[in-house]
């Protein structure tokens, strides 16, 4: 729970130096109190080029065992995604914020989409693991997750049989089979734009429930029933939208690699074209 508060903390942390960097750099690029020939603006060329070579010490580390006998490999990861974003950030400042040249506009471009495809992907990890460093998401466990929650409302409710019925159509709607990427990522956006029509709508069943049987149940407007009613409809959200998140993340894969490498031939060729003339 602490841990999860000072990651979280660090997070924001990182955010917001990054963004007010950001800001700061995009504020003053027509100053030009760096040269991307000379001094520091030179240097920070290097040492941005040099940390995203660094950074691919985690797709290395996953690949090659020996390096995660004494790092493990989540401490890869978390420098990868840091490298991943402070390299950038030194090659924005190196270029002043501009394109310049033919070439070393082709490298920046294609720095700022690998970058930018890696924020991307990261969104994705993080919906079919658990957190940034914990293990893989099964549909089997989320799945468990929702089934345990039904039986928790329904425990409240004295097993009351038709709302387990409409609770399990319910879930038959939400959790639909795979029908391909597009139609089955509108069902997912569509479930969680209404997120809060679907929780008034267990709500409500549960309010059915209460008014047709015995009064010593839970009062369907409770907190402990709420937290009850956020909790299922979240794990049911989370199951429909897995599959979903798989696929995204194969297809990131896909698109990722051959932007890495082409950021890697258009630096190396901006490298000697600057070093040439
Ligand atoms: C210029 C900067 C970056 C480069 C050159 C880069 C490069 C790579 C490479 C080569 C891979 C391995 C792909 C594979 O194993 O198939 C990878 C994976 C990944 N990167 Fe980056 N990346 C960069 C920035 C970022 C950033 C900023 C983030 C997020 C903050 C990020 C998040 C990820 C994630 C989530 C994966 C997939 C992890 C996995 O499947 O195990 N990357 N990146």
């Amino acid at each position: 729970m602490l841990l999860n508060l000072l990651n979280s903390l660090r997070t924001h942390f990182f955010t917001i130096a990054v963004t007010a960097t950001l800001y700061f750099g995009w504020l003053h690029r027509d100053d030009n109190y760096l040269s991307a020939e000379t001094g520091t603006g030179y240097l920070l060329g290097i040492v941005g080029g040099s940390l995203m070579l660094v950074l691919l010490l985690y797709p290395v580390s996953k690949r090659m065992t020996s390096l995660t006998r004494w790092i493990p490999i989540r401490y890869w990861f978390g420098v990868h995604m840091m490298l991943g974003v402070i390299g950038p950030l030194m090659i924005l400042f190196h270029s002043n914020f501009h394109l310049g040249s033919t070439n070393s506009s082709v490298a920046l471009i294609c720095m700022l989409l690998v970058a930018g495809s890696g924020l991307v992907g990261r969104y994705i990890y993080t919906h079919i693991h658990h957190g940034l460093y914990g293990a893989q998401i099964t549909l089997k466990e989320l799945k468990l997750q929702t089934e345990n929650n039904h039986t928790e409302l329904l425990g409240m409710y004295a097993m009351d049989e038709t709302l387990d019925i409409k609770l399990k159509k319910m879930e038959a709607k939400a959790l639909q089979p795979y029908k391909g990427l597009a139609i089955s990522l509108l069902h997912v956006i569509s479930l969680a734009l209404n997120a809060h029509s679907f929780n008034k709508a267990v709500i409500n069943l549960l309010k059915d429930s209460y008014i047709t049987n015995d009064n010593d149940k839970v009062m369907p407007d409770s907190k402990t029933v709420i937290d009850s009613v956020n909790r299922y409809t979240l794990a049911l959200r989370q199951a429909a939208a897995f599959k979903v998140y798989e696929q995204l993340f194969s297809l990131w894969h896909i698109l990722h690699l051959p932007l890495f490498f082409m950021m890697i031939i258009t630096a190396i060729i901006h490298i000697f074209a600057v070093h040439m003339y």
